[in-house]
C-alpha cells in the first residue's frame, strides 16, 4: 500500500547539514493502522511530510498504491495528494469558516458542485458526530470537536490513506481516547489505511496493528504492536515502555524505588526492577509464588496492568525483586521458560 524505500532527508541547518531521516524503509499494508513512535526530534514529522511529498526526500522512494510519488511532476503530485488526508496536533482549521465551511473546503478546491458538497459534508458531519455544531466557528468548539472537524475535512476527498501527526497530543486523556476510537471506527468501517505518528506509547497500544520506532532519524525497531510490547529489542523502545510504568507509579513509591535501585548500582543493594510481560488473562501470581519458593527471592509488585492489544489480552507486571545476582538470574531464566518475557528496567527507572 505504502512503500517507504530507503528514504533519507538531509536539511541544511545553521550549523551544517542535519540528517533528519537516514535510510528508512517501511512497508505499510492496506487497511492497517500503522504507528510510528519516537522521541522529540526523532524525525517523525519529517517522515510524515515526506510521505505526502511536502518534503522531497534527498534520496529514496515513496510508493503509494503502486505509484512512485517521488517521480511525479508538480501537477500530478497535486492530484495524487488528494488521495492522502492529513490531521495535525493543532488542528489547522480556518477560524473564519464554520465547521461546515472547513469540511467543505477541500471539496471546493477539488471543484465539486454545490449539491455534491452539501451531500458529502452532511455525511461527514454525521460520521464524526458533529451535525449539531455545523454552524459554529472553531473558536466556539472544544479541542476534541476541532479534531473531529479536522478528521472530517481530511476524509472529504475519500483518501486512500490518512496521516496523523500527533493528532491527540494537545488533548486530555479522555478526549484522546474518543478521538482514537473514532479513528479506529473509520479504519474499520471505511477500510482506510492510517499512519499515526505519536510520542506516546499509550496511543500506539490503543489502536495500532503494527508499529515502528524511530530514533535520531533511524528506524530502530518495527513489528506487530503485540510483539514489540512483549519483547522490545532496542533500549530506546524499552525505555519508552518503562516510562509508561514510571508515569503510573505514585511519586513517593517511585522515589523509594529509585533510591533502592541506586544502591544496587553502587554494588550494595540487591534490588532489581523487572518487567514481566505475558499474553493471556491469568495474572501470574502462582508463577511468582513459585519463583519465591524456588529461588528464595523477595518481591513487591509495583505495577500491574492487563490491556487488550490487537484484540489479545496482554499483561505486564513491574516487580521489585530482591536477591543476589545468581538467584535473580535463575529466577529470570525460570520465568522465561514459562513463556514470560522478562526484562530488567533498573537503568530505565533509576534516572529521572
Ligand atoms: N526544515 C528543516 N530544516 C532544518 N532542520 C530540520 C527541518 N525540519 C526538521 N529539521 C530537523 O530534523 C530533525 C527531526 O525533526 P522532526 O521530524 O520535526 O522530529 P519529530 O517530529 O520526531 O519531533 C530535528 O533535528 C529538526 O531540528
Ligand atoms: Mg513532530
Amino acid at each position: 500500500m505504502i512503500e517507504i524505500q530507503a528514504v533519507s532527508q538531509r536539511f541544511d541547518g545553521p550549523s551544517g547539514p542535519v540528517d533528519a531521516i537516514r535510510d528508512v524503509s517501511i512497508s505499510i499494508r492496506k487497511g492497517e493502522v500503522f504507528g510510528i513512535i519516537g522521541r522529540s526530534g526523532a524525525g517523525k514529522s519529517t517522515l510524515v511530510r515526506t510521505l505526502n511529498l511536502l518534503n522531497r526526500p534527498t534520496s529514496g522512494h515513496i510508493i503509494l498504491d503502486g505509484q512512485d510519488m517521488t517521480s511525479l511532476n508538480a501537477e500530478s503530485l497535486r492530484k495524487a495528494r488528494r488521495h492522502i488526508g492529513m490531521i495535525f496536533q493543532h488542528f489547522n482549521l480556518l477560524s473564519s469558516r464554520t465547521v461546515y465551511g472547513n469540511i467543505a473546503l477541500p471539496l471546493e478546491l477539488a471543484g465539486a458542485g454545490k449539491a455534491e458538497i452539501d451531500r458529502k459534508v452532511r455525511q461527514l458531519l454525521q460520521l464524526v458526530d458533529l451535525t449539531a455544531l455545523a454552524d459554529r466557528y472553531p473558536a466556539q468548539i472544544s479541542g476534541g470537536q476541532k479534531q473531529r472537524v479536522g478528521i472530517a475535512r481530511a476524509l472529504a476527498n475519500d483518501p486512500k490513506v490518512l496521516l496523523s501527526d500527533e493528532a491527540t497530543s494537545a488533548l486530555d486523556p479522555e478526549t484522546t481516547k474518543s478521538i482514537l476510537d473514532l479513528l479506529k471506527k473509520i479504519n474499520q468501517e471505511l477500510g482506510l489505511t492510517i499512519v499515526l505518528i505519536t510520542h506516546q506509547m499509550e496511543v500506539i497500544k490503543m489502536i495500532c496493528d503494527r508499529m515502528a520506532v524511530m530514533e535520531a532519524g533511524e528506524l530502530i525497531e518495527h513489528g506487530s504492536v503485540l510483539d514489540v510490547f512483549r519483547a522490545p529489542q532496542h533500549p530506546v523502545t524499552r525505555a519508552m515502555i518503562g516510562d509508561v510504568i514510571s508515569q503510573d507509579l505514585p511519586k513517593g513509591v517511585l522515589q523509594r524505588v529509585r533510591a533502592r535501585l541506586a544502591q544496587t548500582r553502587e554494588g550494595e543493594g540487591q534490588d532489581h526492577l523487572l518487567r514481566l510481560a505475558f499474553t493471556g488473562t491469568e495474572v501470574e501470581e502462582p508463577l511468582l509464588s513459585e519463583v519465591v519458593r524456588r529461588f528464595g527471592l523477595d518481591f513487591n509488585i509495583l505495577h500491574g496492568q492487563i490491556d487488550e492489544i490487537q484484540g489479545q489480552a496482554f499483561g505486564s507486571l513491574a516487580i521489585l525483586a530482591t536477591g543476589n545476582k545468581d538467584e535473580i538470574e535463575q529466577a529470570k531464566a525460570f520465568m522465561r521458560s514459562r513463556g514470560v518475557t522478562v526484562e530488567e528496567l533498573n537503568h530505565v527507572i533509576a534516572v529521572d
